[in-house]
């Protein structure tokens, strides 16, 4: 098993709010730096896993998979998941290399860690407190105060009679989205509901709707796509996302919100904002608004209803350079 240490310095935070069980979930008011480290740290832990789950042939999207099951009641699994410690600082986080040359025993292993890691740092519970306060207004605030910043402009004005939202991966039901006062109705959803308000589901298994009625005007989808493990299945998310959109005629609204970190599109080696307007564009979405702010980008589209069938876009390296991230979505 092939790991090495993380050779990042200078991001330690005090160990004990991490470690433990339950504290971060209840910590009202973490360090941006600290919140930002722990949304880095859980998407690296989710994405090894998905990696290893797929090499084990395990259905990521479920956490009911038998395979997972009986790979969890293994004795090398329990071993390792029991022993692992959570290092103190996050400059000593384990750092992974899921390669080929890691036999069945070797991507258990690593899978107990990850889980193990998870578990200790609070669950996915915790992921959500942090996405929760990286989103709070202090720290730059909910991304759909742009989508009504949009939608309160003069092309959108005409179309706003009686129209509904489809939010996924809703970390708030006070999110300006949602008391704008724009839409008759907002469905939230997300993977890990913190609130009463919000469906817990997941969008992948959410029903396909069988009529127009139970389909929306508009999708907000901000931060998720990234969150979202494969570039494949970011790929099947936006085409996903054309079967929950309304068909759009007489000018009425059919609009897709969405919002990506801007490294997606200004460092990675295989993604930038053109490939994202080609793939948009094959779906039969116009891009009628964007902006980059510091750290996120945002976009409003407009779908045209003409979803290409047969639209190929590989993985495919369209910048070198060995300090850009992999971030790609595929169809
Ligand atoms: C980084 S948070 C972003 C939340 C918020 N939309 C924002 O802009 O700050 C990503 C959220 O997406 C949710 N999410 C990821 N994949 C999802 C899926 N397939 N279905 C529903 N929610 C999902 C996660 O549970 C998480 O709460």
């Amino acid at each position: 098993m092939a790991k090495t240490k993380n050779a990042k310095r200078g991001l330690s935070v005090r160990s004990t709010s991490i470690t433990g069980k339950t504290g971060l979930a209840k910590q009202k008011n973490l360090k941006p730096e600290h919140t930002r480290q722990i949304i880095r740290r859980f998407h690296i832990l989710q994405k090894n896993k998905h990696t290893i789950l797929t090499r084990l042939g395990i259905s990521a999207a479920s956490v009911e998979d038998q395979n997972y099951d009986s790979i969890r009641k293994e004795g090398l699994y329990q071993t390792e998941f029991k022993n692992f410690k959570v290092p103190a600082k996050y400059s000593d986080n384990e750092v992974y290399r899921i390669d080929s040359g890691l036999t069945k025993s070797d991507l258990t292993r690593v899978l107990a860690r990850i889980d193990s890691e998870i578990e200790q740092r609070g669950g996915i519970d915790v992921y959500q407190s942090a996405s929760t306060q990286g989103q709070n207004g202090k720290r730059g605030g909910d991304s759909s105060k742009k989508l009504v910043e949009w939608l309160r402009l003069d092309g959108y004005q005409a179309k706003l009679q009686n129209v509904n939202a489809l939010e996924i991966g809703c970390l708030s039901p006070n999110n300006v989205i949602s008391i704008a006062g724009i839409f008759s109705s907002v469905c939230r959803i997300d993977l890990n509901s913190q609130d009463p308000a919000i469906e817990q589901q997941d969008f992948m298994q959410r029903p396909i709707p069988t009529s127009e009625a139970e389909k929306f005007n508009l999708i907000s989808c901000s931060l998720v796509i990234n969150f979202v493990p494969s570039h494949k299945e970011r790929g099947d998310m936006l085409v996903r996302m054309t079967k929950f959109l309304k068909k759009p005629k007489n000018g009425s609204l059919s609009s897709l919100f969405l919002v990506l970190p801007l490294p997606c599109i200004s460092n990675s080696r295989y993604f930038d904002n053109d490939r994202l307007l080609e793939i948009m564009s094959a779906l039969g979405f116009v891009q009628t608004y964007s902006y980059e702010a510091k750290k996120v980008a945002y976009w409003l589209f407009d779908w045209n209803g003409k979803t290409s069938k047969n639209a190929k876009f590989p993985k495919k390296e369209l910048h070198s350079g060995s300090q850009r991230n992999n971030f790609c979505i595929t169809l």
